[in-house]
């Protein structure tokens, strides 16, 4: 059995819980074996569905399940004295400190025991697909670093580590690096393969996307926008842009004219900035997302007659080519339709104007950590590209 991973994120209250359930509600009454997975203390799936749902796979019907992660998971210690001695390298080796930057502001425990959970799921060939619940994007951002910080290292890693700890200890005092005990290295080795597992199930186009979530409102939409040019970094797949709880047309009280105004700008602003990427949008409805029959029907607005387990896009909107001393950047320049282009950094993010028949366009694109240490040398537009330099 091929498992499908949907994946849904989004800044906090956006309506991640109550699309994943309607999502997974829609996917089960299609006839798939689904099951939707939450990494949310908070208990949002019961509360969706109306009915206990524990730390083990709870029926709810007819081929659909639900679970919420214990994060006091038996993987997690593993993984919390993998981190440890990770983080222990990078300290003594001096070694890319962006990654261990990043793997040093790694999450709580339940986001990790979830994409370990996904990958123990996939393997079971038990579920058609399974509807992940991400913490806040923030959070569930850095999670979708690890597979990728994990692949790139793991190896090197385990060739470090595997010849046995005695081996390690004669090369100690030359490599300086810190001994694990021979049983730890033995979990860190089992962890790490589990660990390339999972970067191979998020990584494959065919089988995982993200879906993002946002609000109509330029926080969420730039948390979205970040969301997106991040998991592309981590080659993980995106497949729809969701702009949930819209105000809609048949509210005519005149105290909300400005808001729906600035809701359907930037709802329209997004669908540009995210094009080709599906935008799909979804209306505020008069009462909060609870019970099957309003899951089903959010599910129905939102998908009509599509499968809504389908890969609705593959694409990588941005790429990064990693020189000694430089970085380039190559971004799917959508919107640039001239040679006329400048850009400008401002703290983490790059500011493009655009020169288009219309006039001028601002996009604003946020920048991946690993930049942060490089200043920007220049931009190009090549074969419809944006190409962006960095250097030192
Ligand atoms: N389109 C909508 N119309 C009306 N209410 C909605 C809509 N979408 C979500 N809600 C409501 O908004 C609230 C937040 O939704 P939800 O819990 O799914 O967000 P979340 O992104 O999972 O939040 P958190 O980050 O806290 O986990 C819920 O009460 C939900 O019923
Ligand atoms: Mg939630």
């Amino acid at each position: 059995m091929n498992l499908r991973l949907i994946a849904y994120t989004g800044k906090g209250g956006v309506g991640k819980s109550v699309l994943s359930s309607a999502t997974a509600l829609r996917c089960a009454e299609e006839g798939l074996d689904t099951l939707v997975m939450s990494s949310d203390p908070a208990h949002t799936l019961s509360d969706a569905f109306g009915q206990p749902i524990g730390s083990h796979e709870t029926k709810i019907m007819e081929h659909l399940w639900g679970v919420h992660i214990d994060p006091v998971d038996e993987a997690m210690r593993n993984y919390s004295t993998l981190m440890d001695y990770i983080v222990e390298i990078f300290r003594v080796k001096e070694i890319d400190e962006t990654i261990a930057y990043e793997l040093a502001n790694l999450p709580g425990s339940t986001g990790a025991a979830a994409l370990l959970k996904a990958e123990y799921y996939d393997s079971k060939e038990r579920y058609d697909v399974l509807v992940m619940d991400m913490v806040p994007s923030g959070e569930a951002l850095r999670l979708l670093y690890l597979p990728y910080l994990l692949g790139r290292f793991s190896r090197k890693l385990v060739k470090l580590i595997a010849p046995a700890a005695d081996l390690g200890r004669i090369l100690q005092p030359v490599t300086g690096m810190p001994m694990p005990s021979k049983k730890v290295i033995d979990k860190q080795l089992e962890l790490l393969e589990q660990m390339e597992a999972v970067r191979r199930l998020l990584t494959d186009f065919d089988k995982t996307s993200v879906r993002l979530v946002m609000n109509p409102d330029t926080f969420s939409i730039m948390n979205a926008k970040r969301t997106y040019m991040q998991s592309s970094i981590y080659g993980i797949n995106t497949d729809l842009a969701i702009v949930n709880k819209i105000m809609p047309d048949e509210v005519k009280d005149p105290y909300l004219t400005e808001l729906k105004i600035s809701q359907r700008e930037n709802t329209e602003d997004a669908e540009k900035d995210f094009k080709p990427l599906p935008v799909k949008r979804l209306p505020l409805y008069s009462q909060e997302l609870k019970g099957f029959e309003r899951l089903r029907k959010a599910a129905s607005d939102l998908f009509g007659d599509d499968d809504p387990a389908k890969v609705y896009f593959k694409g990588k909107p941005i790429e990064i080519i990693t020189g000694e001393k430089e970085l380039e950047l190559i971004l799917a320049a959508r919107l640039a339709s001239k040679e006329d282009v400048e850009v400008e950094r401002i703290g983490d993010e790059l500011i493009m104007h655009i020169q288009l028949d219309s006039g001028k366009a601002e996009v604003l694109i946020p920048l991946p950590a690993i930049t942060f240490k490089y200043k920007l040398k220049g931009a190009k537009l090549i074969n419809g590209s944006l190409h962006i330099k960095f250097g030192e």
